[in-house]
């Protein structure tokens, strides 16, 4: 048994044993439903290599509700399918009697994949772990199982149903890929040097201004430097006026009551946070700089941070020795206004130790050739900032609870 306080494959024989895997898959995908980037799916690979005299039942999510990528784990499937040499089986069910026939039926070395788990909308609602241990799908799936594991560090942010409820019921465990996680973010952690910074964009304003509170309150980090849709927020909140646009945009993302929240933000960390002074617009295509209080009331969308606060940024990330990045700073998928993102990576790996997450973020890093020059690259963007942050991840402590509970029963 390992002296860690949360269980490992190693702990379990898994020899013909049936075990729900919880892994996060949600990758980016265009509108015909292509895979744009598969990081997340390789990285669960060695997790299945290690269970291949079992039966392994995979779950997953791909997006949210209410989005355009909020579909099935059909391609997922087919993706892993390849990379692992052997069909991954796609069950269009998640605990019907469907999913459980063809659970009952499995061999060993069989692996399937389940529907969408968010497709079940119980999944995403915020609840402690003993009440989703009650709920529907753990009790019509748990009793087919031997074992669960969550190899789904990228969402164990979240007190979902398919992270928490299980470990209530199942002896549980990390997969490998949790394991490497805390492994590596805990070594990060252990060694950073000051000054430490993160950079935070993309388009998680809600989780991105937690963090960033977070981190300057509990002294994680000594500046946070903010791009993206969050970076316009909170130029917003401090008083620029970002266009109509940029506005309706916000608010298209249900994001406009974080302004009112970033006032206060700014407010208590005075100086600590650090805010584009350029932007580059988007005119039909073409980059144009403008100064932040030089907008237009009616102008481009905003889709990147501009020169000067490239070169400012830099400058800061080059110094610091410590740099954690999440989130793009524009719309890097455009080569035009992928500026932003690439600079800020190109700064990151001077420092020490640096540590990106998030699925657009580190799909960039791949694009540029930089991958091994970072100390980790994470499968998690909300959960890497928020384990570096110093918060707990329910996945996480439900993993440790569960482990608590089968050492005192051993
Ligand atoms: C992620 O992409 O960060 C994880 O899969 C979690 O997704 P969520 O932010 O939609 O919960």
């Amino acid at each position: 048994m390992t002296s860690r306080d949360y269980l490992t494959i190693d702990d379990f024989d898994v020899d013909g044993k049936t075990i729900l895997v919880r892994v996060d898959l949600n990758v980016p995908m265009d509108p015909e439903e292509n895979i744009l980037d598969d990081m997340r799916i390789k990285s669960h690979i060695p997790t299945l290599k290690d269970l291949e005299d079992a039966r392994v039942v995979l779950l997953a999510h791909q997006s949210r509700a209410g989005k355009s990528d909020f579909t099935t784990m059909k391609p997922h499937a087919k993706r892993m399918s390849r990379y692992m040499g052997k069909e991954v089986e796609y069950v269009d069910d998640i605990f019907g009697s469907h999913a459980r026939s063809r659970i009952s039926s499995m061999q060993k070395g069989d692996v399937i994949l389940l529907e969408n788990v968010r497709f079940y909308a119980e999944e995403s609602l915020k609840r402690p772990a003993k009440e989703h241990s009650h709920t529907h799908m753990v009790k019509k799936l748990s009793p087919l199982m031997d074992i669960f594991l969550n190899d789904a560090f990228a969402v164990s942010h979240r007190s979902q149903l398919s992270i928490t409820g299980f470990t209530e019921i199942l002896p549980s465990g990390a997969g490998r890929v949790m394991e490497n996680e805390i492994t590596s973010l805990d070594r990060g952690l252990k060694g950073s040097e000051c000054p430490c910074i993160f950079v935070l964009g993309g388009a998680k304003v809600d989780d991105s201004l937690k963090v960033a509170e977070n981190v300057l309150s509990n002294g994680s980090a000594d500046r946070v430097l903010l791009t993206g849709i969050v970076g316009n927020v909170m130029l917003s909140a401090n008083g620029v006026d970002i266009g109509k646009v940029n506005m309706d945009f916000i608010g298209s993302l249900g994001y406009l009551d974080q302004i009112e929240r970033g006032k206060q933000i700014l407010d208590e960390f005075d100086g600590k946070i650090g805010l584009p002074i350029d932007v580059a617009l988007n005119d039909d295509g073409k980059r144009v700089e403008v100064q932040v209080d030089e907008l237009p009331a009616d102008g481009f969308p905003i889709n990147d941070i501009g020169l000067e606060s490239i070169v400012a940024y830099s400058k800061e990330i080059r110094n610091a020795k410590t740099v954690v990045l999440n989130g793009p700073a524009g719309l890097a998928e455009k080569d035009s206004f992928a500026l932003g993102t690439h600079e800020i990576i190109k700064a990151a790996v001077h420092s020490e130790y640096s540590i990106a997450g998030g699925g657009h973020i580190s799909a960039e890093i791949r694009n540029l050739g930089y991958d091994d020059r970072f100390s980790h690259l994470s499968t998690g963007g909300g959960a890497c900032i928020d384990y570096l942050a110093g918060m707990t991840l329910p996945g996480i402590k439900s993993l440790k609870d569960a482990a608590s509970r089968y050492r005192h029963n051993q």
